[in-house]
């Protein structure tokens, strides 16, 4: 099989784009300011509702280098033509507790949402949604 040349330049052209692809996700800061950050680092954006002081969501990029990221990745990679796996929420217990007294006895719960296209951990979107 050959390529004609403009196949070729399409198909180098799109493995570009894949390779600066870098991710969109709303970020949120200690002031409750939402901004928007990219960064090739991402795999997921990630939203916990009622997570920050002010009761609002909170939004953060997800990289694999600050969370082990291989049990969201399986479960995003069952996507297929006719099935697509568009969130995942996890409820998770931490017993820090474990780690140094310091934490107390009481484990912390946590409730996450992550999804993995631009801009996907919309707040307003993701309410509706939940
Ligand atoms: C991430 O988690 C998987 C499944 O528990 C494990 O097999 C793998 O070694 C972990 N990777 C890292 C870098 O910790």
């Amino acid at each position: 099989m050959s390529l004609s040349r403009g196949s070729l330049s399409l198909l180098l052209s799109l493995c570009l784009l894949s390779a600066v692809h870098a991710l969109i996700c709303y970020e949120n800061d200690e002031q409750g300011n939402t901004h928007e950050r990219s960064s090739p680092d991402f795999k997921y954006c990630s939203l916990i509702p009622f997570g920050s002081d002010s009761g609002r969501g909170r939004l953060s990029g997800v990289s694999d280098t600050t969370e082990n990221t291989s049990g969201f990745d399986a479960t995003f990679a069952q996507s297929s033509a006719h099935y697509g796996v568009l969130a995942m929420c996890i409820f998770e217990k931490y017993d820090f507790s474990a780690i140094s007294p310091v934490f107390g006895p009481a484990p912390e719960y946590m409730f996450r949402c992550f999804c993995s296209t631009d801009r996907c951990n919309r707040e307003s979107t993701f309410s509706g949604f939940l």
